[in-house]
């Protein structure tokens, strides 16, 4: 079963063609990632998918339901490109809050787990909007992962963060048992997080296929980086 559906999906921002066609679905449990040049509506796509905004053509399904219901909230993690907890909030009430929004069983425990998950412990009485950028961004990823979501979008997780937490979120995501997609610059994270890639390109997939069929396209040695580099530019 496809548990993320995209099917022919059109939007516009004025004049701009964010999304123009753009079509792909994720088997439930797959771990993919949306790669693509700066533009080509990798942030539109997750932003429809989350339900934050509508598409003007096309259907997206989640699991069979529209993105935005109640059911599908329940079993989403959505983390955007500029993600903003509270900012009045410390750090564990952010955790308490939101756990509690998403009626997880026990929202004092849960976040006392997701701050040693994410080493935020430091920080538990600190604003939100207090913090460096980096640990926003720890904050933001523990409280999209609360609710141990079963569809998980990342827009860029790993920006801001430091090598040590980079390791250390990459190995939270590995272990988790969800269908995934995220969008990224960085290759190693797709090649290490996920085993299949779209690539969009002016709001339409230019290519889609496993990791290791992207690598059989490269010459003897090429970086995967390379690869990607050459198919992005094809479509000029
Ligand atoms: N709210 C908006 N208003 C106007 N244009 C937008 C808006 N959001 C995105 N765009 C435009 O849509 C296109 C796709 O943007 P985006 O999805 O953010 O791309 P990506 O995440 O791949 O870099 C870009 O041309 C961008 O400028
Ligand atoms: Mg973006």
């Amino acid at each position: 079963m496809d548990c993320i559906i995209v099917n022919n999906v059109y939007k516009k921002f004025g004049s701009i063609k964010a999304l123009h066609n753009l079509s792909f679905s994720i088997p439930c449990g797959g771990r993919y990632a949306l790669l693509g040049p700066n533009g080509a509506g990798k942030s539109t796509t997750m932003k429809i998918l989350a339900g934050l905004l509508k598409p003007d053509q096309g259907e997206v399904y989640i699991k069979g339901l529209r993105p935005g219901d109640k059911q599908v909230k329940r079993i989403l993690g959505y983390l955007p490109e500029d993600p903003m907890p509270y900012r009045i909030l410390t750090v564990r009430e952010n955790l308490e809050y939101i756990s509690s929004l998403r009626g997880v069983s026990n929202p004092k425990q849960r976040a006392e787990e997701m701050m040693d998950l994410l080493d935020l412990r430091q920080y538990e009485n600190v604003q939100a909007g207090k913090l460096s950028r980096g640990n926003q961004q720890k904050l933001a990823i523990a409280l999209v992962l609360l609710h141990n979501p079963e569809i998980v979008l990342l827009d860029e997780p790993l920006n801001y963060l430091d090598i040590p937490t980079q390791e250390r979120v990459i190995g939270i995501l590995k272990q988790m048992n969800a269908t995934f997609l995220v969008s990224t610059h960085i290759m190693s994270i797709a090649t290490r997080l996920t085993d299949h890639v779209i690539v969009i390109s002016r709001g339409t997939v230019i290519w889609s296929g496993s990791i290791s069929e992207l690598r059989a396209m490269g010459r003897e040695d090429e970086p995967i980086e390379s690869i990607v580099a050459r198919l992005m530019s094809n479509v000029g």
